[in-house]
């Protein structure tokens, strides 16, 4: 048996909650509402292009030497000011901004910073999977703190933190969060970094929706409000502009962004410097904003539709109603397992993907709700697939009734 010399953090009896994540499905008539794919259309591909050329072009044969692990200078600085805007902090500095391989690399550096096997740490209930399974690898003792409709509920989390002195981080999503949508009200920022200053804990703020607000007003970053050096603010490329070059920022205190480069040196040597200096040269010759716009209003239309076909097809479900991001949240009935349902149903005979609410619980023990996307589906698919996951819930609810006038 190779797996007894397996280390225990890989947990070979357990499935990896990403697995699955991306179900392959050979129908061609699939639709996936299921992981938080940008609108492809939108890609800036002549712009890449273009950026990947001068990238090679500028730098001859040195452009496929190793580089700095720091990435390189322009993109740094973009950074820098964009830190000044985005996350409100006038006064950042260039020692306190990190490049890592996408946003899922600065989560998994955090948990490796801060996680002895056993450690205490906070998560939402629920929260991005992708955190859990990042955090699951160091096996730490998780606390849930439960979801209001303005964030996490801290009176319960103050509790939690008075019983559990031990506990050394708290991961949150407070724009649009994912799965729910749910935007942290400002009150609850400066409390919870009021709570982490009283309770000694680090908060790993997550935010690739930050700049993906479709209603409203922004609000000031929990960074913003950050008086001891506790909160590392962590970005992204891949919703905004592009995945596939897997570049991700964070901003944090000095010696935490020290200690993680130390980390991720032993991880990867350098931010890969091609997808970075195409990056850069995008920058330097476009108006990253004017893009972000665009996607706004395309995602806005996206969401109503979604929103429409559920006014439609599923009446009087319990729908989160976000003010931007990538996904809605629905809850269904008591008793209803979606992870059964996915497969047994919804990938099988309606040929429709979507993320069960299992996977967004840290004990996965919630099995009564489901993530869906809308940025990545056309108009038609939207319409379609909630009108499939209707067809599949009049067969598998008890709000049948309801539902089976509605299709
Ligand atoms: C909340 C959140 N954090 C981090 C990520 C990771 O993104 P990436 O590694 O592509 O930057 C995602 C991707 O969906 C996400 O939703």
């Amino acid at each position: 048996m190779l797996e007894n010399l397996f280390a225990s953090r890989v947990k070979p009896d357990e499935k990896s909650r990403l697995v699955g994540l991306f179900p392959e499905t050979h129908y061609l008539d699939n639709i996936s509402f299921g992981g938080g794919a940008p609108e492809e259309k939108l890609f800036p591909v002549e712009e890449l292009k273009e950026a990947y050329q001068v990238a090679v072009k500028r730098q001859g044969a040195h452009a496929f030497q190793y580089h700095d692990i720091r990435g390189p200078e322009y993109l740094r600085q973009f950074l820098v000011e964009r830190a000044k805007t985005l996350v409100g902090i006038p006064e950042v500095t260039d020692d306190e901004i990190m490049l890592t391989a996408g946003g899922q690399q600065g989560i998994e550096l955090v948990a490796k910073l801060l996680l002895n096997k056993g450690d205490a740490m906070a998560v939402e209930a629920p929260t991005y999977v992708g955190a859990l399974a990042a955090f699951d690898t160091f096996e730490p003792t998780y606390f849930n703190v439960s979801m209001e409709d303005d964030g996490a509920d801290l009176t319960q989390f103050e509790l939690l933190l008075k019983a559990h002195p031990e506990i050394k981080l708290f991961y949150t999503v407070p724009d649009f969060h994912n799965p729910t949508g749910i935007t942290m009200s400002v009150a609850k920022r400066k409390r919870l970094v009021e709570l982490a200053n009283k309770y000694d804990f680090i908060i790993l703020e997550d935010t690739p929706y930050r700049d993906l607000r479709y209603v409203g007003k922004s609000l000031p970053s929990v960074k913003s409000f950050d008086t001891e050096g506790r909160v590392i603010f962590l970005s992204s490329f891949s919703k905004i502009l592009t995945p596939a070059f897997r570049l991700g920022w964070l901003v944090a205190d000095p010696v935490v962004v020290q200690a993680l480069t130390k980390l991720k040196l032993t991880e990867d040597l350098e931010v890969p410097y091609l997808p970075s200096a195409t990056i850069e040269y995008y920058l330097q010759n476009n108006d990253l904003d004017e893009h972000i716009q665009s996607l706004r209003a395309l995602y806005q239309t996206k969401m109503e539709a979604m929103m429409a076909a559920i006014d439609r097809y599923l009446p009087g479900i319990k729908v989160s109603h976000p003010e931007g991001g990538f996904f809605l949240w629905l809850e269904l009935d008591q008793g209803i397992d979606t992870t059964k349902l996915l497969w047994e149903n919804a990938v099988p005979e309606q040929h429709l993907v979507y993320v069960p609410s299992e996977s967004f619980y840290a004990h996965r023990d919630r099995k009564n709700g489901m993530r869906i996307n809308f940025t990545g589906p056309t108009y038609e698919q939207i319409d379609d697939g909630v009108k499939r996951l209707s067809k599949m819930l009049v067969e598998n609810s008890r709000q049948k009734e309801i539902f089976v006038k509605a299709i």
